[in-house]
């Protein structure tokens, strides 16, 4: 499975501390938040990684991050020269996804705990989606699922009015190679933009999408807004302060799978 890591957009959200330099380099804590997302990927297996950028921006993502040899990964870079949405992410990719299977994980986006490590993302089955949901307060900021008596997701909508539940749709997603032509067969929706959630209905029509609800123990963090940037730094800091661990480290990631060994590690490490 190939591995996309989102992270174009203008980040307006964040004005102007976004002006200049691009949302997903910003510290999160002690890191750039795009050090979170990849751990993710590379966490769960997957060594072969794309990073969609921003036409601005790219040089700076490559000079933070490399080639990925160091971790023992992969990492190419692409640009996406307009956010056309978050499914716009498979028709930039489409060659580097070629034949293969796809995870998409927003660069904005943090996730900790055990929640996904039980994912075996050799299993998915043929042209289907797999999708999470998440309790959080405030379900009208995110992709919305909708589940019937017997816990089966019956609808997905974006940013709704009235949510039909408080479960919202996380910014990670696994998908067969048949979202590439999926995303190329949606229109943009009102704002303009290629919906993701746009590719998850069409899943959940065919009866193809699995949605696993993530559980209370896992943490997914955003960091769309000043109030949840700062609580992601702050969530961090406790973690890391209180139990000795690293967050979204790179080098810890690519040691405990086994891409690096002690010395590479060591080498990284002390840098
Ligand atoms: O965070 C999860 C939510 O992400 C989901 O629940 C929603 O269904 C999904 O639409 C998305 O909602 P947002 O409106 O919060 O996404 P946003 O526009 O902030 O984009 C998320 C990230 O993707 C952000 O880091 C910028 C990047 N992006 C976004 C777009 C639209 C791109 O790189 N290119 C794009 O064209």
């Amino acid at each position: 499975m190939k591995g996309i890591v989102l992270a174009g957009g203008m980040g307006t959200r964040l004005y102007p501390i976004t002006i200049a330099v691009s949302k997903q380099l910003l510290p999160v804590y002690n890191k750039p938040m795009i050090y979170y997302p990849i751990a993710t990927l590379m966490e769960l297996g997957i060594r072969d990684i794309l990073i969609i950028t921003n036409p601005k921006d790219l040089p700076l993502f490559e000079t933070l991050l490399g080639d990925g040899d160091k971790y023992g990964c992969s990492f190419q870079y692409i640009i996406q020269d307009k956010p056309r949405g978050i499914a716009d992410a498979f028709i930039v990719a489409e060659e580097f996804i070629a034949k293969d299977s796809v995870a998409l994980i927003l660069g904005d986006n943090i996730f900790h705990g055990n929640g996904l490590s039980d994912i075996n993302i050799d299993k998915l089955e043929n042209n289907s989606g797999l999708i999470f949901a998440y309790r959080v307060n405030n379900p009208n900021r995110y992709g919305v699922v909708e589940f019937d008596a017997d816990g089966n997701a019956i609808s997905i909508e974006e940013k709704p009015k009235n949510p039909k539940s408080q479960y919202a749709v996380p910014g990670i997603y696994f998908y067969s190679n048949n979202v590439i032509n999926i995303a190329k067969s949606i229109e943009p929706s009102d704002r303009g933009e290629l919906e993701i959630t746009d590719v998850n209905n069409h899943y959940l029509k065919a009866g193809k999408l699995k949605v696993q609800t993530l559980d209370e123990g896992t943490a997914w963090l955003d960091t769309g807004t000043f109030s949840s940037l700062m609580q992601a730094g702050q969530f961090v800091q406790v973690l890391e302060e209180r139990q000795g661990i690293r967050i979204g480290s790179l080098e810890d990631a690519a040691y405990k799978k086994g891409y690096i060994n002690i010395e590479q590690y060591n080498k990284l490490i002390s840098k």
